[in-house]
């Protein structure tokens, strides 16, 4: 397995838009371990491909305690939201940052497993949030696009700062 390095915002390849995933092969199965283990490490709940430069549909995604519930999401749609909340959110690509979001409160996704097979998840809590959130990096959208033109402002100097200072390890979610 490897690390991944993952792009950062203001990044315009975050911004690409991924199409689905019409193979599942060893070498999808190996990216798959490659960004859980990536994103363990970093550490964070959730990682959508497009955050690796891959623009094809698929999210891993762990928000147990233990870090031993893994969950692959291929292809992914939400069929039904439900309700409203707003949730504190950061991301491995906008490190040190974080900000209240508003989301559906419960998201009911379909989407295939690793291993090709159709599964529906009715998500609450922080795993709809983590879902909603992934979700929205494979439509090219980054959290901060939430933010009013002033803070994304802010958010977009202290990234630059970032970069031009080397980029020190960083310490977010997902
Ligand atoms: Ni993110």
């Amino acid at each position: 397995m490897a690390l991944l390095p993952i792009l950062e915002y203001p990044d315009e390849r975050l911004r690409t838009v991924a199409k689905p995933i019409d193979h599942i092969d060893d070498a999808l199965q190996r990216l798959i371990d490659d960004m859980f283990e990536t994103m363990y490490e970093a550490p964070g709940v959730g990682l959508a491909a497009t955050q690796i430069n891959f623009h094809r549909q698929l999210i891993v995604i762990d928000v147990s305690e233990d870090k031993n519930a893994p969950l692959v999401l291929i292809n992914p749609r939400i069929v039904e939201t439900e309700g409203t909340e707003t949730c504190q959110e950061g991301c491995l690509s906008v490190p040190g940052i974080f900000a209240d979001v508003v989301r559906a409160e419960r998201v009911v996704v379909e989407a295939l497993d690793r291993h090709g097979e159709l599964r529906r998840i009715d998500a609450t809590g922080l795993l709809a949030v983590c879902i909603q959130h992934e979700m929205d990096h494979l439509a090219g959208k980054v959290f901060v696009d939430y933010l009013s033109p002033l803070k994304r402002q802010l958010v977009k100097r202290k990234m630059e700062k970032r970069h031009r200072q080397g980029a020190p390890a960083a310490s977010a979610s997902a």
